[in-house]
């Protein structure tokens, strides 16, 4: 719609977001968890809702706060995140930024685990959680645009071209995250673009600038018949 004002390019669109990390309870009192500020994933959303979209952000514990104009749901573990994305569907777009853990104990305690003096701990026994972005990627209700995020500490193109295929993506935003470039709970991001059709590197920016850059790209293509 050439009248639609270029301010609100995702007016009458639906968005799902994942943000922040998961808690993986370990006994009432510890717990497994990913680095993840929320920051990108709150600006993602925010950026969207911006553009016109009716977003609901699906976030793990973060410090930060919500999203002005965003339906934001509160989980702790990747199963919850799971749950609340999927009733969340049909949506046009999902952007999946959570640094969800990979792992979850395969039975956590009902009670503190306690130390036994002079016994070695008891060892974890882990299991793999759910792959959100790749259960959306390969939906029967998959939405017109899936978006993931690949955060490497090497082979950055090449990792996050195998996880655009493997989870069914149509986009992967990569970035370096090794210790080095500050990006892990820093307000700053460098990000490669990765399609089935190639690969871009915008520069380092703001993270609320690579949200709204990248908010963006998805209003242009989901646009497109
Ligand atoms: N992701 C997800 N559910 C998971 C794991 C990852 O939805 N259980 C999503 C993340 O939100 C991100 C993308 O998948 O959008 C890539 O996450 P990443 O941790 O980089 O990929 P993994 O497949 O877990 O691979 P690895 O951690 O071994 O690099
Ligand atoms: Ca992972």
């Amino acid at each position: 719609d050439l009248l639609q004002p270029q301010s609100l390019m995702l007016s009458g669109k639906t968005a799902i977001v994942t943000s922040g990390p998961t808690h993986e309870p370990i006994d009432p009192v510890r717990y497994i968890a990913n680095r993840s500020s929320g920051r990108q994933g709150h600006a993602i959303a925010a950026a969207l809702s911006r553009l016109g979209a009716k977003v609901t952000l699906v976030s793990g514990p973060v410090t930060i706060a919500d999203p002005a104009g965003v339906t934001t749901i509160h989980i702790e573990r990747a199963e919850e995140m799971r749950d609340a994305v999927l009733a969340a569907l049909p949506a046009d777009i999902a952007v999946m930024v959570a640094a969800v853990a990979d792992w979850r104990v395969a039975s956590s305690a009902d009670q503190k685990i306690k130390k036994q003096a002079g016994a070695a701990p008891a060892p974890l026994e882990l299991t793999e959680n759910p792959d959100i972005l790749k259960t959306v990627g390969h939906h029967p209700n998959r939405p017109r645009l899936v978006v993931g995020f690949a955060a490497e500490t090497q082979n950055v193109e090449e990792n996050g071209r195998a996880k655009l295929e493997r989870k069914g993506a149509d986009l992967i935003v990569a970035n370096d995250v090794s210790p080095e470039t500050g990006i892990m709970g820093g307000s700053r991001n460098t990000v490669r673009l990765i399609t089935t059709s190639g690969s871009e590197v915008w520069p380092e920016m703001d993270k609320d600038a690579v949200a709204m850059k990248l908010a963006h790209w998805i209003a242009e293509r989901v646009e497109k018949p």
